[in-house]
């Protein structure tokens, strides 16, 4: 057993070091058989999720694993006409199910606030929370509030929902927090002075390496937010999802869909870590970074580990423009 254990390791690790085959279709389909066991069926009877960016793409796929568990579903997404229609077809495919479907764009710090407020009405206690929605753009966009896109979408519309959620979070007495970062953190690093120019305001922009550095913040935030929730009863992770051709990748990424195509994993495949780790609430070690039921190192070996006084400054600056303390 030992032997095997051993063994097993040393092929998944060989997998992620490979990137492409452990972050493309071979990586579930061999994973698969030693990693750790389904969520028993019915295992999120009478719990309620909040998903993301649930309109398409992985964030869609974890909806229907969540709804096969038997949780009640709320779908967010930013355009009211698409949320419906997902609501309108997953209700078909899950008759019975609770799905509710929510509006708000997580990158305007405005409508994240508002439809706090109201969801605090309506939802009493919230026992996962998803944060998966991701953008990409090629020029520097802004958010309503002046803030870099992917900076406001992944990192600081999900720091203040989380802040604003805290209390139906902690009312579940076991809720599970994920982020949704991305692979292409690894290629990211947070500098702790003013090189890391937060804002991307300086010099030529480049939409793949602001995407990756704030596909970094998402993981190193969310290990802050794991010590934050703790008392609360409330577990935070971070993973990756491994390379799927969503219509996300299709649209940002067209020339790394069109090459990697026959080696992408399905979205069902990309977001099963997000639902087993929302469904089991395996025991979870700091920095907390999760990828194919595993934990796994937010830094390859060559990479220097993280800077803490990059992640003070990080959380820092999300605090005060956000107004929400961790
Ligand atoms: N696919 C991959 O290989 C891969 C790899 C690494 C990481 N990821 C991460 O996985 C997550 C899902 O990506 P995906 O590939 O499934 O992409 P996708 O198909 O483009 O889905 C992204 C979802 O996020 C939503 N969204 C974007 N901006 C939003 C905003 N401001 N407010 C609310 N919702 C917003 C989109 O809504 P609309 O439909 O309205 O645009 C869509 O539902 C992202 O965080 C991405 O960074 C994906």
């Amino acid at each position: 057993m030992a032997v095997r254990g051993r063994l097993t390791s040393a092929v998944d690790a060989a997998l992620d070091r490979s990137v492409v085959l452990g972050y493309g279709r071979v990586g579930p389909a061999l994973r698969s058989r030693w990693w750790p066991a389904d969520p028993p069926p019915a295992s999120l009877a009478g719990k309620r999720v909040l998903v993301t960016g649930a309109t398409s793409g992985i964030g869609a796929a974890a909806v229907e694993g969540l709804l096969e568990l038997g949780a009640a579903v709320h779908l967010l997404g930013r355009n009211a006409e698409k949320v419906e229609r997902c609501v309108q077809s997953t209700r078909q495919r899950f008759p019975g199910s609770e799905i509710v479907g929510e509006v708000c764009d997580v990158g305007d710090l405005d409508a994240v606030r508002s439809w706090t407020a109201g969801a605090l009405e309506r939802i009493g206690r919230l026992d996962g929370l998803l944060h998966n929605a991701g953008t990409m753009t090629e020029a520097r966009e802004e958010s309503p509030q002046g803030h870099e896109i992917g900076l406001a979408v992944h990192v600081l519309g999900p720091h203040l929902l989380t802040a604003g959620l805290r209390e139906p979070l902690a009312a579940s007495g076991a809720a599970s927090v994920v982020w949704m970062s991305s692979g292409g953190m690894y290629g990211a690093r947070l500098h702790a002075d003013d090189a890391d120019d937060i804002e991307f305001r300086h010099g030529e922009y480049d939409g793949v390496q602001a995407y990756a550095r704030t596909k970094r913040m998402q993981v190193e935030l969310a290990a802050v937010w794991a010590d934050a929730l703790a008392v609360d009863g409330v577990s935070v992770t971070s993973m990756h999802p491994g390379w799927s051709g969503t219509p996300g990748v299709l649209e940002h990424l067209p020339r790394f869909e069109r090459l990697t195509r026959p080696l992408l994993r399905t979205a069902a495949d990309a977001a099963d870590t997000a639902v087993w780790l929302i469904a089991t609430r395996p025991p979870s070690r700091p920095p907390h970074f999760w990828h194919d039921r595993a934990q796994r190192p937010t830094t390859f070996g060559w990479q220097r580990s993280g800077d803490d006084a990059a992640v003070e400054r990080l959380v820092t600056y999300v605090e005060a423009v956000t107004g929400a303390r961790l």
